[in-house]
């Protein structure tokens, strides 16, 4: 295939945008994977929560995680109040989860089970894990804020695959991890 071949629908090479066009930054780098988590904690007492799809590891010792949050979140002035949050990663099956989370106006624990972390915040009990945090680190990144988390506590709490976010919808995986089909374990 050559540099201008269209594959499936993506831009071709001779029509790249500009880094500065926020829209196509936004559709070239919707073609990077990502995993879906949901950053909870409790705000006055109230369990908050917001869909998550920028987090990642940062560090192994000290044990550090980090995720970016958009400026103009309405549920970063309280998840700032907090000292602490968990991560819950989500699998397959909760698209459901991920869409109530990043939905603004609604209740978005209705109908959500959950348990107290350690340090008091929604483990959700359909996450694959949890990851509690306290905050190490908070920085103002361009148009997002970043936030460093320390892990203190960790459980994983389904087995399952994971959730994907690509091109703007829900990847669905088929396989599992090549290493166990190789094994004849899929
Ligand atoms: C798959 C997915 C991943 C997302 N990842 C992020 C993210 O990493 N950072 C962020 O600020 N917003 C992210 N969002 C958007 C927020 O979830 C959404 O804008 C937010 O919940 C709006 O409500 P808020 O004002 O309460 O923050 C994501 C949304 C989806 C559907």
């Amino acid at each position: 295939m050559n540099a201008n071949s269209t594959n499936s629908g993506t831009t071709t090479a001779d029509t790249l945008p500009s880094p500065g066009d926020a829209a196509q930054l936004r559709h070239v780098l919707g073609h990077v994977p990502t995993s879906v988590t949901i950053v909870t904690a409790l705000s006055r007492g109230l369990p908050i929560g917001v869909t998550v799809g920028s987090f990642s590891s940062v560090s192994l010792d000290p044990p550090l995680v980090n995720f970016f949050i958009d400026r103009s979140s309405t549920t970063w002035p309280r998840l700032n109040e907090s000292s602490t949050f968990t991560v819950n990663v989500l699998g397959m099956d909760h698209a459901h989860l991920c869409r109530s989370f990043s939905r603004r106006g609604a209740d978005r624990f209705e109908g959500v089970d959950w348990q107290p972390s350690p340090s008091g915040n929604p483990v959700l009990s359909e996450a694959i894990a949890a990851l509690d945090c306290s905050r190490y680190k908070v920085d103002i990144i361009g148009d997002h804020i970043q936030v460093v988390g320390r892990v203190e506590s960790m459980q994983l709490q389904n087995a399952g695959l994971p959730l994907v976010f690509y091109r703007g919808d829900f990847l669905r995986l088929g396989c599992g991890p090549e290493s166990s089909r190789q094994a004849g374990e899929a």
